[in-house]
């Protein structure tokens, strides 16, 4: 048999056996399910005291929340949502406080998540921060840009067997192009929507140097508006987008680049990573330059560096830490993701650290895993904020 033969049939054998592990453990119709949050943890992300909360709740004002056998309260992900529009319509404050949505003349923001570095940690901080701001009451667009569709995998999108159509519906070149609408799906996080990805977003990579020889045509040439011309359709639903970017810098990572007000590039703090990064950013500005003055714009209002699988007590990787700050201390975030067993062992059942159940895990582990996250995840916010002039 020839080698060619040989690796089919075995990627063959390969598909089908996890296909049939995904049904076991996955049913595909199977929509998933969000847990509810504890006093503490509404508190935390609505921004009041838990005593705020008993006292409302004591008062029958707002939604009310499940209370356990044991007196523990809790609230669905719904109701912060709910809560926080109760707290802007009967506070003190004239400003919406308690929802944070863009008002007239805030543009929406575009966060693209990248480095070509695989594993760097990408996908991770994507689904953390698109969750942490619908949690935090913004509405919020996921797009999966990774023909690999790991983030459309943690939101129970798998594109082996459920079919869902990617964003290249919405950027193709050719007469089937759709409105971006129509691959918007709901995921189990409320204000949470995704773009799922599947192989298709692969043709992108193709179409587009053929698109740009055709003389007859002038869409390859601006290939880079595509994200942002398909996103301006639906400007009014969101808030902030947060884009998954695949490990590579090939068109969709571009048009993406392109089409971001601001970057997050996620970095394991250790040599090779650091090294590659460096080539990353150099190969980023060579092609950025031709592409600004063919017309694009690319006017990001930030960008940051992340620290990601982060473990402080690594000297090697404090010193790589201290090595970066001293470089360019202004552009990285002040808080860095550490690694941790918590956000891995979720990630194996295709769940994010703010799915997962605290009373599941390691108590301590959990804490300092979603600590880190969320002190993450608000700066970040905080970004947003500062660009919205706040
Ligand atoms: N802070 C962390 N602690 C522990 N494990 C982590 C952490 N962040 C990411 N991981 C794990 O590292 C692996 C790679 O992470 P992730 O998929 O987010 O990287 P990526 O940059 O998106 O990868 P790719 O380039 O393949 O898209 C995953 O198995 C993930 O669970
Ligand atoms: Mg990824």
């Amino acid at each position: 048999m020839h080698f060619e033969d040989q690796i089919l049939e075995q990627g063959d054998l390969i598909s089908k056996k996890l296909h049939l592990l995904s049904v076991q453990r996955f049913p595909p119709n199977a929509r998933k399910n969000l847990r509810s949050f504890s006093l503490g943890e509404v508190a935390s992300y609505v921004g009041v005291s838990q005593s705020t909360l008993k006292k409302l709740h004591l008062e029958g004002k707002g939604p009310s929340p499940q209370t356990s056998s044991t007196g523990r309260r809790s609230y669905t992900a719904e109701q912060m949502l709910e809560l926080r529009e109760y707290l802007d319509v009967h506070g003190r404050s004239d400003s919406r406080i308690y929802v944070p949505r863009r008002r007239p003349g805030e543009k929406l923001q575009v966060l693209a998540v990248v480095n070509f570095k695989g594993g760097s940690g990408k996908t991770t901080t994507a689904a953390h921060l698109a969750q942490y701001l619908a949690l935090t009451g913004h509405r919020v667009l996921a797009i999966d840009l990774d023909p690999q569709a790991s983030l459309s995998s943690l939101h129970g999108f798998q594109p082996e067997l459920d079919q869902v159509p990617s964003i290249y519906e919405a950027i193709r070149y050719d007469d089937e192009r759709k409105p971006i609408s129509d691959v918007i799906r709901s995921t189990n996080f409320p204000g949470l929507d995704i773009i799922p990805a599947n192989l298709d977003l692969q043709e992108y990579e193709y179409d587009t140097p053929l698109v740009m020889a055709d003389k007859r045509s002038n869409e390859g040439k601006k290939f880079f508006t595509r994200i942002s011309r398909a996103l301006a359709e639906v400007d009014e639903r969101y808030d902030v987008v947060v884009i998954d970017c695949p490990p590579q810098l090939g068109y969709l990572t571009l048009t993406a680049l392109t089409a971001a007000t601001s970057v997050l590039i996620t970095i394991h703090p250790q040599m090779l990573d650091v090294m590659s990064m460096g080539q990353f950013l150099l190969m980023l500005g060579g092609i950025l330059k031709p592409i600004r003055a063919a017309g694009a714009e690319v006017n990001l209002s930030w960008y940051r560096y992340l620290i990601t699988r982060y473990e402080p007590t690594d000297v090697p990787q404090a010193q790589m830490v201290g090595f970066m700050a001293t470089m360019f201390n202004e552009s990285m975030l002040k808080n860095q993701m550490v690694k941790s067993t918590a956000i891995s062992d979720a990630g194996i059942t295709k769940q994010t650290m703010y799915e997962v159940e605290r009373s599941s895990m390691n108590r301590s582990t959990y804490d300092r895993a979603i600590e880190s996250l969320d002190s993450v995840n608000a700066e970040i916010a905080d970004l947003i904020r500062q660009t919205w002039g706040r």
